[in-house]
């Protein structure tokens, strides 16, 4: 464990104050596993005849794709997606379509890039909407992946962490909208998933 992880307690009130947070991973390793995904999406993608399309996944991705954007060492584009399916702290089975990307991906490489895989509804939700629109190539990345939960049958292409089954925050992951802003990863105690 690096020296900088430290623990958070909530503050703000409601049912999760006065919890103790683990950091999962630091703003250093995080940086650290961005770069080797960059790395490697990039070399897979450098024969791409167009530039590819990165989708991020509103509104958790957004560091993660700022991130890996600038890291990577190819020329893309840019679009986002926004999907609702979480309430507070669990899947509500069901996904919505909040706003749609409004690039032309019909034959393009296209990148999904998501903050987070849990049942992995979401991902099943926006690889058959991408699909759909005939890509050349369609991959996906995850920071994180929850790969013993997941129900995936495909699993992402790329892939930052897996992670036990538990709720995380920062690094763009929130908890009802708080916490997004946070360098480091942090986790909530593993009993501790509330409806
Ligand atoms: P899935 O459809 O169950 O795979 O859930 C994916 C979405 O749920 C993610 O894009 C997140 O928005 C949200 N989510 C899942 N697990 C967590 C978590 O531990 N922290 C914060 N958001 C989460």
């Amino acid at each position: 464990m690096s020296s900088s992880k430290k623990n958070l307690i909530i503050d703000h009130e409601g049912p999760f104050q006065g919890q103790k947070l683990d950091c999962l991973f630091s703003e250093q390793e995080i940086q650290a596993r961005v770069k080797e995904l960059a790395d490697q999406i990039s070399h897979d993608l450098e024969n791409a005849k167009k530039p590819p399309i990165l989708v991020g996944v509103l509104n958790g991705s957004l560091f993660f794709m700022a991130d890996l954007m600038r890291a990577m060492s190819i020329e893309t584009e840019m679009d986002f997606i926004k999907i609702s399916s979480y309430h507070h702290t669990s899947s509500t089975g069901t996904v919505r379509l909040v706003k749609d990307i409004s690039a032309q991906i019909t034959d393009r490489d296209v990148l999904i890039v998501e903050d987070i895989v849990d049942t992995g509804l979401s991902i099943n939700f926006l690889r058959n909407r991408m699909l759909s629109n005939a890509p050349h190539s369609l991959r996906v990345v995850t920071f994180l992946y929850k790969k013993e939960v997941s129900q995936l049958k495909k699993e992402p292409e790329y892939i930052g962490f897996v992670i036990p089954n538990r709720f995380v925050v920062g690094y763009g992951l929130d908890l009802d909208q708080k916490y997004r802003t946070l360098r480091d990863i942090y986790a909530f105690a593993p009993d501790n998933k509330q409806e």
